[in-house]
């Protein structure tokens, strides 16, 4: 079975509610009426009947709960709910009012504030920030997590690497400057997030250019400073580095450049250095390994809201409503 089948039958185990607030677009709907037929969420969509007219016609939504947000009679409970979250930022009831109709991500994460839905997945017509920005000013973080951050899974076929050519990959999404302690902190949730979605024991590698002092640069500092940071908070977890791609993944090299490393040559959870680094290395994996990457799906944030790419399939919103269902699980 492969990586997204099984995320499938996960979330089919136990039906949560997942927001689509991108109504303008077609994709939702084809997406919405494969979900339905698979039974993986119930689903809801936000949106002007007219637009669910125009967007949605010919795709059979039976089974999906329809919010019009100009006349949902939940309405006031979440303007009453924006306000009160962004008190300290000032928001008055007509700006939370026009905030929601205006960008329908407000909304659905409201819902999610609320206790009517259970998570949202969005971006397949919004900017990563765009998409990512609400749930960060709504939903915030986990308690004790100070970052949100994005990884993907990776699938690389006839691979032996990593857990039989599965990895996570972080932070490929959100954070544009890293110091040791995020980057401790991605590392952290990374390794949490590896063993809830591949379900094996996560073996953490720490990248940089350098592996093990052999290079000196504060870049270099900060990587290893994270792997300190982790070892004492986290001793239960494997991680080295700081660590180069080859002596993280390869045997032969691990034994030259890090020997005695648990890590080094097996690593399956990857962290990166800097978002440049994350986002163009998984980029890479996936175009010229011809892997397929799952995500960005956003760790640390108290309840799951996720990404999609706009060059993203159906079939690819339905991948990610699963993986979105299965935090939502685990959130519990
Ligand atoms: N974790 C938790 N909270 C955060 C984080 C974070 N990583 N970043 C920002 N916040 C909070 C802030 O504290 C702030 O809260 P407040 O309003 O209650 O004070 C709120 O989010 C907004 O913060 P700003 O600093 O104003 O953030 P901004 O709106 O500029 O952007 C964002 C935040 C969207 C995550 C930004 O960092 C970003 O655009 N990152 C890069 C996204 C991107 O383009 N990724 C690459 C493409 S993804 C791909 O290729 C798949």
């Amino acid at each position: 079975m492969g990586f997204i089948d099984e995320i499938k039958a996960k979330a089919k185990a136990d039906k949560k509610t997942i927001v689509l607030p991108e109504s303008m677009d077609k994709r939702t709907f084809d997406a919405a009426e494969k979900i339905l037929k698979e039974g993986i969420a119930n689903i809801v969509i936000i949106g002007t009947p007219e637009e669910i007219e125009k967007n949605g016609a010919g795709y059979d939504l039976t089974g999906a709960i329809l919010v019009d947000p100009y006349h949902d009679p939940n309405r006031q409970k979440y303007i009453d709910k924006f306000v009160e979250l962004r008190a300290k930022k000032g928001v008055t009831p007509e700006q939370a009012e026009e905030q929601m109709v205006k960008d329908y991500m407000y909304y659905a994460c409201l819902m999610c504030k609320c206790g009517d839905a259970d998570g949202v997945v969005s971006g397949a017509c919004h900017s990563t920030g765009n998409t990512i920005r609400p749930a960060l000013q709504l939903l915030k973080t986990k308690p004790g997590i100070h970052s949100v951050s994005g990884f993907f899974l990776m699938e690389v076929p006839d691979c032996d690497m990593g857990e039989n050519g599965r990895f996570i990959f972080a932070d490929c999404a959100v954070n544009v400057d890293f110091d040791s302690e995020k980057l401790a902190e991605i590392a952290t949730l990374s390794a949490e997030s590896f063993r809830s979605f591949v379900g094996a024991e996560p073996k953490v590698a720490m990248l940089s250019y350098s592996t093990m002092g052999s290079a000196k640069h504060d870049d270099v500092t900060k990587v290893a400073d994270a792997v300190k940071l982790v070892k004492e908070q986290h001793p239960e977890i494997q991680i080295d580095g700081e660590l180069q791609l080859d002596a993280a993944l390869v045997p032969s090299v691990a034994e030259l450049k890090a020997p005695g490393s648990t890590v080094a040559g097996h690593a399956n959870t990857l962290v990166f250095p800097s978002l440049e680094a994350g986002n163009i290395g998984y980029k890479l994996v996936q175009r010229l390994a011809k892997a397929n990457a799952y995500g960005p799906v956003l760790q640390g944030l108290a309840m799951p809201v996720n990404d999609l790419s706009r060059g993203c399939y159906a079939d690819d919103i339905v991948g990610v409503v699963a993986m979105t269902a299965v935090q939502a699980q685990q959130a519990e």
